[in-house]
């Protein structure tokens, strides 16, 4: 049986005003663990909402669960028995009242966020080593913890799923990107042991295999920044391509543009191609899967007007194939490396420049440098945006 009651929620300050209509949970309930037995005051509704604030001023009202209604009658929750003075007090302004123990439906209490939850759980030295270094993907979160930290993995990723209710599963950082596809070992702490996932950035959705394509949403910035200097009609090479957070999001934005999205990993590529169908981009992305060095050299030479080389860790061996796709009259690089130290923006600038040496072609203006993101302290990915021309 479900009783239809109405709750008072806009004297308790926590809803919006007025009343709502509730279900009250019936005994055979599946939530009954959620009913908690209090003292209650039981009055009639009419003078619900005077009763309400003489209890709160008389710090008597039991926030933590829901006053009931049913038929005509209010029934508050109290922290506890009431004192002679609190019955005179409430007796004057209510008339005569009898107390009873009732079960009342808890109210969900607001989580808090990780930090707070895990000063419940963890010893204080702990929880700055863990709070801020985790990433959401879809619905999934890797974590990195330190040697100290690692034994309270199962704690932090309670914690982690607590906070944010769209996590299903986390896995922890178990070292290094090491290899060309960036792909990074992972160990599964909590949840479901599944690495595929779909997640929205910028209003596009991704597929995502975490433990087989390389994405970072540390990049959701950089993706927008660069797509957002793309002009219709522009022909894009994407050296680099991912799961598509550059490629798809320029085709996005522009009907007409032309996109061709270079990547060596082939669960990456078929990724990209089932993303680029998933955001209706897929008339105006052309998925190359292979080495971009030979893919540029024998399909894409001579067509770009801008070229995004996101391979940080190796994109000045790539910036032959990236000025060979240029169009003849040069065009725009977006050059990404890894620096350390305070010159780290001056050092990427002279990279760029030192690597186009003897090359025939020539930095003509660099448009900007910066810093997209920490990877270790002073070391940074850095951006250089540079239009190049032959010289
Ligand atoms: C740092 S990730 C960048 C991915 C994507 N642009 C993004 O922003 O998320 C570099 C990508 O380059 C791919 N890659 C590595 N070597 C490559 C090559 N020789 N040719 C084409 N793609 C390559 C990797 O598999 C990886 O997906």
């Amino acid at each position: 049986m479900r009783w239809q009651i109405w709750t008072f929620y806009n004297a308790l300050g926590h809803e919006p005003a007025g009343r709502c209509r509730v279900t009250l949970l019936s005994r055979n309930d599946e939530r009954i663990d959620d009913l908690q037995e209090s003292v209650s005051l039981s009055i009639p509704k009419k003078q619900g909402e005077k009763a309400i604030q003489l209890l709160t001023r008389l710090k008597l009202l039991n926030r933590k669960l829901s006053p009931q209604i049913v038929d005509d009658v209010l029934h508050v929750p109290l922290f506890r028995e009431l004192q002679p003075e609190e019955r005179r007090q409430i007796e004057r302004a209510l008339g005569k009242q009898s107390l009873s123990h009732e079960k009342f439906p808890s109210r969900a209490q607001p989580v808090g966020s990780l930090e707070e939850v895990l000063e419940q759980k963890l010893p204080s030295s702990i929880i700055p080593l863990v709070s801020k270094s985790f990433d959401i993907i879809g619905d999934i979160a890797i974590i990195e913890l330190s040697p100290t930290a690692e034994p309270y993995e199962k704690i932090i990723a309670e914690a982690l799923m607590r906070v944010h209710k769209n996590v299903k599963t986390v896995y922890s950082k178990a070292g290094p990107i090491t290899d060309n596809l960036r792909l990074r070992p992972l160990h599964h702490v909590l949840g479901t042991d599944r690495t595929e996932t779909i997640h929205t950035e910028l209003g596009c959705r991704f597929k995502i295999d975490i433990s087989r394509a390389f994405f970072s949403p540390r990049l959701s910035a950089e993706h927008k920044r660069v797509a957002e200097q793309v002009r219709p009609g522009e022909c894009v090479v994407d050296m680099f391509a991912g799961v598509g957070p550059f490629s798809i999001l320029i085709a996005k934005r522009l009907n007409d543009v032309q996109v061709h999205a270079i990547e060596a990993n082939p669960e990456a590529a078929k990724l990209i191609r089932e993303n680029a169908k998933m955001n209706k981009v897929q008339d105006r992305i052309k998925v190359w899967f292979g080495d971009a060095r030979v893919v540029v050299q024998e399909n894409l030479s001579g067509i770009a007007t801008r070229v995004i080389m996101n391979h940080p860790s190796q994109a000045r061996e790539f910036l032959e194939p990236a000025y060979k796709a240029l169009r003849l009259d040069g065009g725009i690089v977006h050059y990404y490396t890894f620096k350390e130290g305070l010159d780290s923006e001056s050092n990427a600038r002279k990279e760029l420049a030192a690597a186009l040496d003897n090359s025939g072609w020539k930095i003509e203006k660099t448009i900007e440098t910066h810093k997209v993101r920490g990877v270790a302290p002073m070391k940074w990915q850095v951006a250089v945006d540079a239009k190049l021309t032959p010289s």
